[in-house]
């Protein structure tokens, strides 16, 4: 098992990455100062498939475990959804010492923490992902949200855990998008922070598309690592954990404008960072021979969602609804070198909203 600490002074909290974490959870909870027992709220369908391993662990030192179970997908991280999670808290009789477990995916993770960012203001949770996109990224740094009609993750909150418990056996059930979609999020995080870490994937890609959990526990155990320092180094993303939306601001908007129905979140990064890494050329930021290697990367994973038919006014009105234009300037992430991002806030947004338009045709 490897252990990674995310250093948050007082709110700091440990990562444990590995093949027997389900087996420990009870354990590993218990060191974390759970000593009543605490409620897991899952989906239905990971309860089926992982449920039973992580559940009996759990029991074994804290006795009956409630379980809240929730229906998969978007449609749960939402107002209707979190009111159900409070009803259901509310039955089980929950009160400010109670502690959440969100054992699941992004989706569980986003919904479960704000439930407990809000309950009472504010109870503790631990998360515990099983997806590779929520071992990598949504259960660490703390963002934590819902839904609205105006948008996605628009209500929100900082509300870190008290532990993450990724277990990298669990993937062993994702389907191939979902798990590519996370190797995605882990490309991103050796493109901003470390070309070890992309040679690395380079050689075990086919390993990890095999699942094989030693491979699996290498990438997630040093996506971790990353998140982790970038996130303690500016908690409330200030300015250096924005290096971490590298391929985000046109991902984002690819995502919204096709109604979040055509890309999983880490193929819209994919698309966001071949995107960044053309214009970072076109701008003179990245010397194309490096942007072609990582582009070579990235298209090795597997196929990406066409980007036909998409138009270029829709994404560009996406991308306006989620960053400012400040003087006709627009701030966005690039490469400038493999392993290295820099944020510059000063992109000209008419040749960023003419970028848009050849990158989509000529990606078509
Ligand atoms: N908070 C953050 O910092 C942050 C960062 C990135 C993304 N997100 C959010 O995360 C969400 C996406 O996360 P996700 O990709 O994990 O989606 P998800 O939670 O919807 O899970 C994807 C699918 O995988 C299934 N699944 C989960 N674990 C499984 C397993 N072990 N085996 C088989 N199937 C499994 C789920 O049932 C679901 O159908 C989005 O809502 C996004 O906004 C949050």
């Amino acid at each position: 098992m490897d252990t990674h600490r995310l250093r948050l002074g007082d709110r700091s909290y440990p990562i444990y990455v590995g093949i027997d974490i389900a087996e420990n959870a009870g354990r590993l909870l218990k060191n974390r100062g759970v000593t009543a027992p605490p409620i897991l709220v899952s989906e239905y369908r990971i309860m089926r498939l992982h449920g039973q391993r992580l559940l009996q662990a759990l029991e074994r030192e804290f006795g009956s475990v409630p379980v809240i179970r929730i229906k998969a997908g978007e449609s749960s991280k939402s107002q209707s959804g979190l009111q159900k999670l409070y009803d259901r808290l509310f039955r089980l009789g929950a009160d400010r010492t109670s502690c959440l477990l969100a054992f699941g995916g992004g989706v569980i993770t986003d919904l479960t923490g704000f439930a407990a960012a809000t309950f009472m203001r504010g109870i503790r949770y631990a998360s515990i992902p099983t997806t590779l996109l929520a071992q990598v990224d949504s259960s660490i740094g703390g963002k934590v949200g819902i839904n609205v009609l105006q948008g996605k993750n628009l209500i929100g909150a900082f509300h870190h855990p008290i532990a993450v418990l990724s277990d990298v056996s669990w993937l062993d059930t994702l389907d191939d998008r979902e798990l590519a979609s996370g190797i995605y999020e882990v490309i991103k995080c050796g493109a901003i922070k470390s070309q070890r870490l992309l040679r690395r994937i380079d050689e075990d890609l086919q390993d990890l598309l095999d699942r094989r959990c030693g491979a699996l526990q290498t990438i997630v155990s040093w996506a971790c690592r990353i998140k982790a320092d970038v996130v303690a180094a500016d908690e409330r993303e200030q300015e250096f954990r924005m290096i971490l939306n590298f391929g985000h601001t046109i991902g984002h908007a690819l995502e919204a404008a096709t109604g979040y129905r055509r890309f999983t979140h880490g193929e819209a990064v994919a698309w966001g960072m071949l995107a960044a890494l053309s214009l970072g050329t076109e701008l003179n930021l990245l010397a194309p021979l490096k942007a072609r290697r990582l582009e070579n990367l990235i298209r090795r994973v597997g196929s990406l969602p066409t980007l036909r038919g998409i138009e270029t006014g829709e994404v560009w009105a996406s991308l306006l609804r989620d960053k400012k234009i400040r003087g006709g300037k627009i701030r966005m992430v690039f490469l400038s070198r493999l392993g290295r991002a820099e944020v510059h806030p000063d992109i000209d947004a008419k040749h960023l909203k003419s970028f848009l338009g050849r990158f989509l045709l000529s990606s078509s």
